[in-house]
């Protein structure tokens, strides 16, 4: 099917379903300009909590789909492709995290949205890079707090906030990649550049980054900005609305190490595709399920931090 028919077929069969399609910045252009909403994970998890849509076509990787599906037990949720995984997530087994808890009693534990249900059903409070800081420093000085699983993230929010979280060693591999060396030549080449980056990111590409902040906050800022070049360190289907909402500037993706590509991207993400997320509307699948036991563990701590974002 050509792309116009896979369209029109789109928007034919969510009408007729009552379907709403959400995607993530990380998404192809394609799937970004059908989605009913386009937002990063904080977003996203707010508009599956609100929505009136019998089912929701969580067009981003499965951790997404299944924070949809616990907030939403009663609504369908549909992934374009279940291998849609995440290395961050798969960094941390539920498994090893709960022996990892139960060491540390007195805890309490933080776990970023980046994680199984199993992991959140183990889990106090859940953050995303948006609402991170905010969360963290509701919590006393004193208080004893785990961070799971990004350590990236951890460390630049106990920078942050001068606390010491004790942090789970996971990272997405995919922000860890981007290489210092890339970043520096080409800040030597568009030295009026502003460098943006994704807390999931290495100290060293944090600490010559100008904006920290998650693909929300760097889209924000990129827009209420009076600089025109900007140099972005995060996956770079982020540049698809960068450039939307500013045709004016200019956005030069920070390329990854060991690789010729000038981008980097996540190839969870990109598992996605226009024909995927129309066979996913016309099939009703594949379809994301979560056992009742550990979502009823799970829903706790992503309510939580929906009250307190
Ligand atoms: P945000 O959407 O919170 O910026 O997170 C980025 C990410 O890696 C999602 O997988
Ligand atoms: Fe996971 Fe990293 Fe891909 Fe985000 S970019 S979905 S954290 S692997």
């Amino acid at each position: 099917m050509d792309k116009e028919k896979l369209i029109a077929e789109i928007n034919r069969l969510r009408q007729e379903k009552n379907a709403v399609i959400m995607a993530h910045y990380y998404q192809t252009g394609d799937i970004q300009d059908i989605a009913d909403y386009v937002g990063d994970s904080l977003a996203l998890a707010q508009w599956a909590a609100k929505t009136a849509a019998d089912i929701i076509v969580m067009c981003g990787v499965h951790f997404m789909g299944e924070t949809a599906k616990i907030l939403c037990p009663d609504r369908k949720v549909l992934v374009p492709d279940l291998a849609a995984g995440c290395s961050l997530a798969d960094s941390c087994p539920a498994d090893e995290f709960e022996k990892f808890v139960q060491a540390h009693p007195g805890y309490t534990v933080i776990s970023y949205v980046n994680t199984s249900a199993a992991v959140k059903a183990l889990t106090d409070v859940v953050v995303t890079s948006t609402n991170a800081r905010k969360i963290v420093d509701q919590f006393p000085p004193d208080a004893k707090l785990i961070f799971g699983p990004d350590r990236n993230l951890g460390n630049y929010i106990n920078s942050v906030t001068g606390r010491s979280m004790l942090l789970w060693d996971g990272a997405c591999h995919v922000h860890e990649q981007f290489s210092l060396e890339k970043l520096l030549e080409l800040k030597e080449a568009h030295p009026g550049a502003v460098v943006l980056a994704h807390p999931e990111c290495r100290k060293q590409v944090l600490m010559v980054a100008d904006v920290v902040g998650s693909t929300q906050a760097l889209l924000n800022y990129a827009t209420g900005s009076d600089k025109a070049e900007f140099l972005v360190a995060t996956e770079s289907g982020i540049l698809h609305e960068m450039q939307k909402r500013n045709p004016g500037k200019t956005f030069i993706p920070v390329p990854p190490a060991d690789s010729t590509c000038a981008c980097n991207e996540c190839n969870f993400m990109r598992l996605n595709t226009l024909e995927k997320l129309y066979l996913c509307l016309r099939d009703e699948q594949p379809e994301i399920v979560v056992d009742e036991a550990i979502r009823q563990r799970a829903v706790k701590p992503i309510e939580r931090m929906l009250a307190m974002s």
